[in-house]
């Protein structure tokens, strides 16, 4: 892989400017205006995968929106590695905080500035460009196959039933996905697991209609009072979950796992600075790393009902509505949390209000073993570019297929991310740093390398 330098230094302005192509076509997936974008940006990845060299390249339709396929088998009896990303975004709402316009990316400081730059587009692409390197040297060292879809920011509802569909197809013997950061670009990591999702959307039912809040208020419920009389009991004063059964499952953490967690570089004050937190918050007994890894949440996305507009308006409102999403930790199950939760939101709502509970999409928690052939792989790659070892650490996200890769595939899931967390994925001015892009593009053709030692 001698030739890696030097390319990436010759070919870094093309890598990049494609990058930015990819960049201007709004592929976000939850809002239905943007629905044309997302199959064109389908087919702009299809292409990119072919130029890269990668063959039976096909755009595979689902019920929602296509997965991208590609692969090159250059000898059955070698390994393979399956390559999983996203092309789909995040919504780039509220549009008036980003500096410069969320779908026309601009490079400052050393950063492209864009929606998806880092989340996938930007991590995604890096494998794109990893593997047009390896094939022009003729120098893959395995077999590769890429999966790149369109629905990971909208819960890949449609995903489990294509890996089942197409399980021979993507037969495989490890995934490898770049969606989850490192500490520091002085600090690599690998990411060791993910949380689980459960997602829910709550509505509250007082009167049959709004109400003059005069005539009669007093007397009829406030559904949005009891709303947020309901949220507020989701958590207890040590903010700890208080829906019944929500922890029956949650595998505790070992005191010597937790320790050599919180030996990783954490400034609670830096953290505080960056974000103008007058203080973090979490729960007792845990530390703000361990809050955001392998402690469960509970958390209200969004609220609203009655009057938001201009002015005042009195009203007692007939609807109080909230999306409530929940982070699940190993062994919590997304439908079990789902149906607590329900029942949990139904027993202290008050009895004068009506409510609604529906869920949204789930996935379930991952850890990665770090004794693995697959762990041990991604270090040496990032050891032999970083020039350092990385630090196993656990991601507080989720990638809700990932789990159904070893149940479905029955492989595990090699994390190897190069995003920052400070890259304000999900965000306004999301973007992804040049130095990360390029890292990415020198560390990927690395693990194919050590992995298929270590396995033959
Ligand atoms: N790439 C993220 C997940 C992530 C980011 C994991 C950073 C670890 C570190 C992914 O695109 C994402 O945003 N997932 C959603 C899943 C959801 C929409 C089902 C999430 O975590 O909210
Ligand atoms: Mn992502
Ligand atoms: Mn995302």
């Amino acid at each position: 892989m001698d030739f890696l330098r030097h390319d990436i230094d010759i070919e870094k302005d093309r890598f990049i400017a494609e990058l930015m192509d990819l960049l201007r076509i709004p592929s976000v997936s939850a809002d239905p205006a943007f629905r044309e974008d997302v199959f064109r940006t389908a087919d702009a990845v299809a292409a990119s995968m072919k130029a890269a060299g990668l063959d039976k390249v096909e755009v595979l339709p689902t019920p929602g929106f296509p997965v991208v396929f590609g692969e090159k088998i250059i000898d059955n009896t070698l390994p393979t590695v399956l390559v999983y990303g996203h092309y789909d975004v995040q919504p780039a709402d509220p549009y008036e905080l980003w500096h410069s316009p969320p779908f026309e990316p601009v490079i400052k400081d050393g950063k492209i500035y864009a929606r998806g730059a880092c989340d996938d587009k930007g991590q995604m692409y890096m494998h794109v460009k990893a593997i047009e390197l390896m094939l022009k040297h003729n120098a893959l060292p395995c077999n590769v196959k890429m999966i790149v879809e369109g629905e990971e920011e909208v819960g890949s509802n449609h995903l489990g039933d294509f890996i089942n569909e197409y399980k021979e197809k993507l037969k495989c013997d490890v995934v490898l996905v770049s969606d989850t950061s490192i500490i520091a670009n002085d600090l690599p990591s690998v990411t060791v697991g993910l949380r689980g999702l459960c997602y829910m959307e709550v509505e509250v039912t007082g009167p049959n209609r709004d109400l003059h809040s005069g005539v009669y208020g007093g007397a009829v419920p406030n559904p949005i009072n009891a709303l947020c009389e309901i949220i507020a009991n989701l958590k207890d004063e040590n903010d700890h979950i208080t829906i019944d059964g929500f922890y029956d499952d949650v595998l505790e953490v070992s005191l010597e796992e937790r320790k050599a967690m919180n030996e990783a570089p954490f400034d609670v004050d830096a953290y505080k600075k960056d974000l103008a937190l007058a203080d973090v918050r979490g729960e007792k007994g845990y530390t703000p790393l361990e809050h955001t890894s392998i402690r469960p949440t509970v958390d209200v996305n969004g609220i609203w009902g009655g009057y938001t507009g201009e002015g005042a308006k009195t009203v007692l409102p007939s609807k109080a509505f909230a999306k409530i999403s929940m982070r699940l930790v190993p062994n919590q199950q997304s439908d079990k949390i789902a149906e607590l939760f329900e029942a949990h939101f139904r027993k202290i709502a008050p009895k004068s209000v009506h409510v609604k509970v529906t869920p949204h999409h789930g996935g379930e928690p991952v850890v990665v073993p770090t004794d693995s052939i697959e762990y041990k792989a991604a270090a040496m790659a990032m050891e032999k570019t970083y020039g350092k070892a990385p630090i196993p650490q656990r991601g507080g996200g989720s990638i809700p297929i990932v789990a159904l890769f070893e149940q479905v595939l029955g492989v595990k899931t090699v994390l190897m991310g190069f995003g920052l967390d400070s890259d304000d994925i999900h965000s306004p001015n999301e973007h992804y740093g040049i130095f990360n892009y390029l890292k990415g593009i020198e560390t990927i053709p690395y693990f194919y390398e050590y992995y298929t030692a270590l396995r033959t």
